[in-house]
């Protein structure tokens, strides 16, 4: 498979889709969001492929997010749209038919926390960083990271870490079960790859029986969730504060909110 902004590779059934745009700490643009959902309907229907990993290229970035370059573009109408595709393509990955683990090497922020998040689990290294920041830009997580965030570590951090935008470290992302282990960076790979065998050795059919059992306690309720989030995020999307905030970060200056 041959992608400009992943790279995917298949061996003894694991498969590791590494998302590759590094000069922007692989910020998630419209042509990966594009390129990620064809390699996963692909992998899907692939015999090749027990067990996925998704990792970033590089040592310091997982994903920095959705390209806030893209976003700032986005108003009350599009940014339903905006919203709805990433979640599209982060559902695909969480009803993915084998297990999905995220090796997150460094920032998972905003639509990259998001991205590790709809994975079934995620190995971390010590320096990977999580959180979602995307109040500072004025606006709230749309890809899923307010229902994802709450699900997976309850309403007390979720609110804490969305509403103030704070960002925390491995250690404290495994306290509160985002993560499930952490290694050293130069581990990680290796981790990962080492799970992932364990799980391939097992029997295909029940393996994917467990992941459809696991996800039958939230699906009835998942897409109006989801659809919410996408309402909220386009509503915001309308806001003065909202092309503020994108446009300080662009501007690399500090922002100046007035409630509008
Ligand atoms: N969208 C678009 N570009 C991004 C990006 C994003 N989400 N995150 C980082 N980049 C770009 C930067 O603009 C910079 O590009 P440039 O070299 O052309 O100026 C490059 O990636 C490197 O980032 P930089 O900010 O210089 O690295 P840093 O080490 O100083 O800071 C972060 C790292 C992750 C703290 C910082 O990049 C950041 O805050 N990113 C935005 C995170 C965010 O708000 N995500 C949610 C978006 S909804």
């Amino acid at each position: 498979m041959n992608f400009n902004t992943l790279l995917v590779s298949t061996e003894n059934y694991i498969t590791t889709i590494t998302l590759n745009r590094p000069d922007k700490l692989n910020a998630l643009n419209a042509e990966l969001l594009l390129e990620l959902q064809q390699a996963l309907t692909q992998l899907a229907l692939d015999s090749q492929t027990r067990a996925l990993i998704i990792t970033g290229s590089g040592v310091k970035s997982f994903a920095a997010g959705a390209d806030i370059e893209e976003l700032h573009t986005c108003d009350a109408d599009s940014g339903f749209e905006f919203a709805r595709r990433g979640q599209k393509v982060f559902d695909m990955i969480e009803n993915f038919p084998v297990p999905v683990i995220a090796a997150v090497n460094g920032f998972a922020l905003g639509g990259g926390c998001e991205l590790a998040m709809s994975c079934h689990f995620r190995y971390a290294a010590t320096n990977a960083k999580f959180g979602q920041p995307e109040v500072k830009l004025g606006i709230i997580p749309g890809y899923g990271g307010t229902q994802r965030l709450t699900r997976h570590c309850g309403v007390a951090h979720a609110t804490e870490i969305i509403c103030s935008g704070i960002m925390i470290d491995a250690e404290r992302a495994q306290q509160i079960g985002l993560v499930s282990t952490v290694v050293p960076q130069e581990e990680l790979m290796s981790s990962c790859i080492e799970i992932a065998s364990k799980i391939t050795a097992m029997a295909p059919l029940a393996v994917t029986a467990s992941l459809n059992a696991i996800r039958e306690q939230f699906m009835p309720t998942n897409e109006e969730c989801m659809i919410a989030e996408a309402r909220e995020f386009a509503r915001i999307c309308g806001t003065q504060d909202f092309k503020e905030g994108t446009l300080a970060f662009l501007e690399k200056r500090a922002t100046n909110f007035v409630a509008a």
